[in-house]
């Protein structure tokens, strides 16, 4: 099976955290997977941020560490090949904060999720910046910057938590690739569950400008049925055969 693409298809991808399974970096809902043994609320929302700094911290930190030695795999890189095909026929949107798609070279990419190495203050409006720091558990960061106004204030992961509203210009950047493309889009998801929206809308979407619709998943995931082709197998070995 191959994705039929000609010199006007257009093509966005949306990547989940299936996609770096490969390269060793944990998904969400699997069977140990980030989510379990954690309250999602607790660790990835402004209100658990609020109630616990310290233990979201300890998360996020942890995870920066567990990204050393981590490295972009077949299918990160059967995406940059792809790029480099197309040029701006091309989008990939990621829900993916581990930044394996910009190490292999991904450009034209939105992150819809935040970067997992990059930090914020949560009260001035400095830029996020470049962040791989895995903080003691006892520590969570100060901003540094705001001392001139009071009391300093805490940084946080630059993540869009449950409840966030997505950077500003992701989804338009996304809808504007989707009119464009009109019926000559073709949606790639890889890698990811389907439950989590925005991201899980973009196939209704494609429906909706006559585009076709591709999957490729380990697992058949709830939303399966949506798309008009799926292909089950880890990405890292069904994609490149895929798009070639
Ligand atoms: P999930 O953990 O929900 O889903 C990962 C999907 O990847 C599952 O359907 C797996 O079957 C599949 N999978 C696992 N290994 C794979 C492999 N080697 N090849 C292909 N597929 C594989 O992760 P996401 O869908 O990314 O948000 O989760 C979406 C969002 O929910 C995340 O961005 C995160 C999470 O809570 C925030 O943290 C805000």
């Amino acid at each position: 099976m191959r994705i039929a693409i000609d010199n006007s298809t257009h093509v966005l991808v949306l990547t989940g955290a299936g996609i770096s399974a490969e390269s060793g970096v944990p998904t969400f809902r699997d069977a140990g997977g980030l989510w379990e043994g954690h309250d999602v609320t607790a660790v990835a929302s402004p209100e658990g941020f609020e109630a616990d700094p310290l233990l979201v911290w300890r998360f996020y930190s942890q995870r920066r560490a567990a990204m050393t030695g981590i490295e972009p795999n077949a299918a990160h890189r059967a995406l940059v090949e792809l790029e480099h095909r197309l040029g701006d026929r091309f989008l990939l949107a990621t829900q993916n904060v581990d930044g394996l798609h910009a190490a292999a070279g991904s450009e034209r990419m939105v992150e819809m999720h935040g970067g997992l190495m990059r930090s914020r203050c949560t009260r001035c409006d400095r830029h996020p910046f470049a962040d791989t720091t895995a903080y003691k558990p006892n520590v969570a960061p100060l901003c540094g910057q705001c001392r001139g106004r009071g009391v300093d204030a805490l940084l946080r992961p630059d993540i869009v938590w449950f409840g966030e509203r997505l950077p500003a210009g992701v989804l338009d950047r996304i809808e504007a690739f989707v009119s464009t493309a009109g019926r000559r889009l073709v949606f790639l998801a890889i890698g990811t569950s389907g439950l989590v929206h925005p991201a899980a809308g973009l196939v209704d979407a494609t429906r909706q400008v006559g585009g076709t619709s591709w999957l490729v998943n380990l697992e058949r995931p709830a939303n399966a049925s949506q798309f008009d082709h799926v292909v089950l197998g880890p990405a890292a070995h069904e994609l490149p055969g895929l798009l070639v």
